[in-house]
């Protein structure tokens, strides 16, 4: 299938990440959020990505012209839509029915989410066999993999253009099948849990748990990584991921994490989480 224009939806940490990915790439892009201060904030951090960046001015303005912010959703008519909205279902589907009333019957639909199930986004929407994951890691710019999610709907076809666009990003497609947490967040969960079972039971603080396993070899200790996720989505995917497996004791979400949430400490994005941050 050949793929022109790439809507993404939501603004926030991911949706700028794939939107600017998609524009270096060649690709024309729209930024989507129903959040204006979102779509602005967006562009500001394109500013400073591309100023950080050593491509030519050119190569610049290039990107600059690929890609439209908009909060009008009438607006948004794409053959690829990629979605990194709120982790919930409801709020999903509903947004991939509105676009597939403005769009034609082909185009693809992907959703960015880290763990709802894909089939069950694809029963409720107009043929379903269109709907896939597209799971990109944080931070998108950087991170080369993208877990690409079948359902038993999927068309072969679509996966095959979706792993073709995937290599022409620069970045590497591992089809997965769609399970709770796919493979990443799945094998991912205990990393996050048993740091809160250590830091509820008093065992060490955040920062000594995160240096400790940091000095191990990890790349990030868990409270600083799940502060740069963003505590509101890393605990909704933790909520998620125990609620699909059935409930087992050892992914118990924790109330500490429940507590962040409420408190709006949603970590590097507000400010708070486990750590302070400055502007
Ligand atoms: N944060 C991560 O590290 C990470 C990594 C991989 C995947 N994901 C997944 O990506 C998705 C987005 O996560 P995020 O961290 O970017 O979230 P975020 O909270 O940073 O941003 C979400 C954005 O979506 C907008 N939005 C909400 N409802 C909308 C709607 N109906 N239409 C248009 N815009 C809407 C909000 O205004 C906000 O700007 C989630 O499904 C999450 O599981 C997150």
């Amino acid at each position: 299938m050949d793929i022109q224009t790439i809507g993404v939806c939501g603004a926030g940490t991911m949706g700028r990440g794939i939107a600017l990915t998609m524009a270096r790439a060649g690709f024309a892009t729209f930024l989507f959020d129903l959040n204006p201060q979102a779509l602005a904030q967006a562009q500001l951090e394109h500013e400073k990505e591309l100023a950080k960046g050593k491509i030519s001015e050119a190569e610049k303005s290039k990107t600059r012209a690929l890609i439209r912010y908009t909060p009008e959703l009438e607006e948004c008519l794409a053959e690829l839509f990629i979605e990194a909205i709120v982790e919930k279902p409801a709020a999903k589907v509903a947004l991939f029915n509105q676009l597939a009333e403005l769009n034609h019957g082909d185009c693809i639909f992907a959703s960015n989410t880290s763990s709802l199930s894909i089939t069950e986004m694809a029963k409720q929407i107009l043929h379903p066999e269109r709907v896939i994951g597209l799971h990109f890691f944080n931070p998108a710019t950087l991170m080369k993999l993208v877990e690409v999610v079948q359902t038993s709907f999927t068309k072969p076809e679509i996966i095959d253009t979706a792993v073709a666009l995937i290599k022409q990003i620069g970045k590497t497609a591992v089809v997965c099948a769609d399970a709770p947490g796919f493979i990443v967040n799945r094998v991912a969960r205990p990393y996050y849990i048993e740091s809160l079972r250590l830091a509820e039971n008093n065992a060490g603080s955040f920062e000594q748990i995160d240096r400790l396993l940091a000095s191990a070899g990890f790349r990030m200790g868990p409270f600083r990584l799940m502060d740069l996720i963003g505590n509101d989505i890393n605990y909704a995917v933790s909520c998620s991921v125990y609620e699909q497996l059935g409930k087992p004791e050892r992914l118990e979400p924790s109330w500490i994490q429940h507590q962040l949430v409420q408190q709006g400490k949603w970590g590097k994005k507000s400010g708070e989480g486990y750590y302070a941050y400055h502007a």
